[in-house]
């Protein structure tokens, strides 16, 4: 487990653009899992700068998704495809026919959600899984108390994440109940895992999440076992992990 330690909101966004752009140039067909939230609009502004000053192209790239509200109508401006959309697929290179994004109310979920995870199995798998950490620890949607061998599906919102959404949809009303999620089973399968953690928000469960137990109350544990597993977080997310000092944690400061 890597930690890479830098100064603030601003670093950690343009650290972590450069981290993603570097791999995506040094293999240009990078199967990427995205991510969505607040805590990366800055990380897609820069990864937007790169691109338009001819660092890296995503020509060649695949990008997929981890989670998505359930039952918003295609184009709804606080759906998370909306989302990634105008904040990043919009904004550079990427090949339309590449981006395959969870449908967020098929007529069939189970058969839905059983042939996405197919189709990123017979395009390779996830190379490059990027997410954020829930305030409750939730890992894309998968809410405390998720079996770790969970798979893609619908899951009901916690009160605590619905109400972490109120600033984008105005009110608890208009939050949806209910969301799609790429299970814990499918995230574990990416070949690495980056996750951005910014602010003192961020600064208990951080350490909760990867310094305490592995276990199902905090989805996110399961990330302490996976063998490629890098966090970029700025000094006051990482506060308290850093002083827990997990033993096998990697701290590099950038
Ligand atoms: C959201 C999403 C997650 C995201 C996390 C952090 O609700 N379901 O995919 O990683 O919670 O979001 P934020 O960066 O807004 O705190």
């Amino acid at each position: 487990m890597k930690l890479i330690v830098v100064k603030d909101y601003a670093a950690l966004s343009r650290v972590s653009a450069e981290y993603v752009a570097a791999r995506v140039c040094s293999q240009p067909s990078l199967r990427i899992g995205f991510c969505t939230g607040r805590t990366v609009v800055g990380f897609y502004q820069e990864l937007v700068g790169l691109h338009r000053r001819g660092r890296v192209s995503f020509a060649q790239a695949w990008g997929f998704d981890i989670d998505e509200f359930h039952g918003l109508p295609q184009g709804h401006p606080k759906s998370y495809r909306t989302y990634l959309q105008e904040n990043f697929f919009h904004l550079v290179d990427f090949d339309p026919q590449r981006i395959r994004l969870l449908d967020s109310d098929p007529a069939d979920p189970e058969a839905a959600y059983r042939a996405y995870e197919e189709m990123i199995e017979a395009t390779g798998g996830i190379d490059l899984q990027l997410d954020g950490i829930g305030l409750n620890g939730h890992l894309g949607f998968n809410e405390p108390g998720t079996p770790f061998g969970s798979r893609t599906r619908v899951v009901d919102l916690t009160e605590e994440s619905r109400r972490a959404q109120i600033d984008l949809f105005g009110s608890i009303e208009e939050v949806p109940t209910r969301a799609v999620t790429r299970g814990i089973l499918n995230i574990m399968r990416s070949r690495e895992v980056l996750m951005m953690a910014s602010g003192e928000s961020k600064t208990a469960i951080v350490a909760k999440a990867l310094a305490g137990p592995v276990v199902e109350a905090v989805p996110c544990s399961i990330l302490q076992l996976h063998p490629a597993f890098t966090l970029i977080a700025d000094e006051a997310a990482a506060r308290d992990l850093l002083a827990a000092a997990p033993p096998g944690l990697v701290v590099e400061r950038r």
